[in-house]
C-alpha cells in the first residue's frame, strides 16, 4: 500500500468490549488524509455507551464523542453507513477500498464472516473484502476462547484475513487506557501500510 495515497477504509465496530480501541483508532484516523466508510453495529453502540457512560445512539454520535474528547485535526472524510443497509455502496465489490478493519470484533461477527452468512452490512462488507482479495483485519476480544472461536479464527486466517487480537503489550509501560488504545491503533495502521508514531517504538536502551 502506498504511504502517500489517501487511505480508503471500511471501519466496522462490532459489539465486543474495547470501545477505547475504536475511539483511539478513530482519533488517529481523523488526522490523516483519506475517507472511511464507518459502520457500527447496534451492539457496538450499546457497549460504547456502557464503557464510556456516554449518550451515543449512532455512528455520528461516536465520531462527535471522539472529536469532543480529544479535539483531533479533521483531515479525514467519513461516510456513515447503516448496519441494516445490506444494499449500501460497500455491499458491492464494484466499489473500491484498500482494506477493512473490524474493531473491536465480537465472536458473533467472527462466526458470521467465517460461515459467509452475511445478514448485515458489516458481515457483507467483510465477505466482499475477502472475495475481492483485499485486506481484512479483525480485532477480536474475548477470553477465554472456546473451540468454536478458535476454529472460526483459524478458518478466517486461512481465507486471508488478519487476526489481530486486542492484546496490547505492556513492555513499554503504558500509563493510561489511551496508551493501550494507541498501541493497538499503531499496529493496525502498520498492517494497513501506514506508519504513524502514536506510540513509542520498543527500544531496549534506556538512555
Ligand atoms: C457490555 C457488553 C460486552 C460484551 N463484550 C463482548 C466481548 O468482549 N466479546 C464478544 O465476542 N462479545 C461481547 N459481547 C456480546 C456481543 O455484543 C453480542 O454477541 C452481539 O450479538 C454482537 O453483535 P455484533 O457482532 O453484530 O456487534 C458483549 C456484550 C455487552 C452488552
Amino acid at each position: 500500500m502506498n504511504e502517500d495515497k489517501p487511505l480508503r477504509l471500511v471501519l466496522a465496530m462490532a459489539g465486543a468490549s474495547g470501545s477505547i480501541y475504536a475511539a483511539r483508532f478513530l482519533k488517529a484516523l481523523m488526522e490523516i488524509p483519506g475517507e472511511t466508510w464507518f459502520v457500527p453495529s447496534p451492539a457496538a453502540i450499546r457497549v460504547f455507551k456502557e464503557e464510556y457512560e456516554a449518550n451515543v445512539q449512532t455512528g455520528e454520535d461516536v465520531l462527535e464523542f471522539v472529536r469532543k474528547k480529544w479535539d483531533p485535526k479533521q483531515n479525514h472524510k467519513f461516510h456513515l453507513r447503516k448496519f441494516e443497509d445490506i444494499g449500501a455502496d460497500i455491499a458491492s465489490g464494484s466499489n473500491i477500498w484498500d482494506g477493512m478493519v473490524v474493531l473491536p470484533c465480537s465472536m458473533k461477527t467472527v462466526a458470521a464472516i467465517r460461515t459467509g452468512i452475511t445478514e448485515n452490512l458489516i458481515e457483507r462488507a467483510a465477505d466482499v473484502t475477502l472475495k475481492e482479495r483485499r485486506k481484512l483485519i479483525l480485532v477480536p476480544r474475548e477470553t477465554p476462547y472456546n473451540r468454536i472461536h478458535l476454529e472460526n479464527m483459524l478458518a478466517l486466517h486461512d481465507a486471508g484475513a488478519i487476526i489481530a487480537p486486542a492484546s496490547p503489550g505492556f513492555y513499554q509501560m503504558p500509563q493510561s487506557l489511551e496508551d493501550l488504545g494507541d498501541f493497538m491503533a499503531t499496529r493496525i495502521f502498520r498492517l494497513l501500510g501506514r506508519e504513524l508514531d502514536l506510540y513509542p517504538r520498543w527500544s531496549p536502551e534506556k538512555d
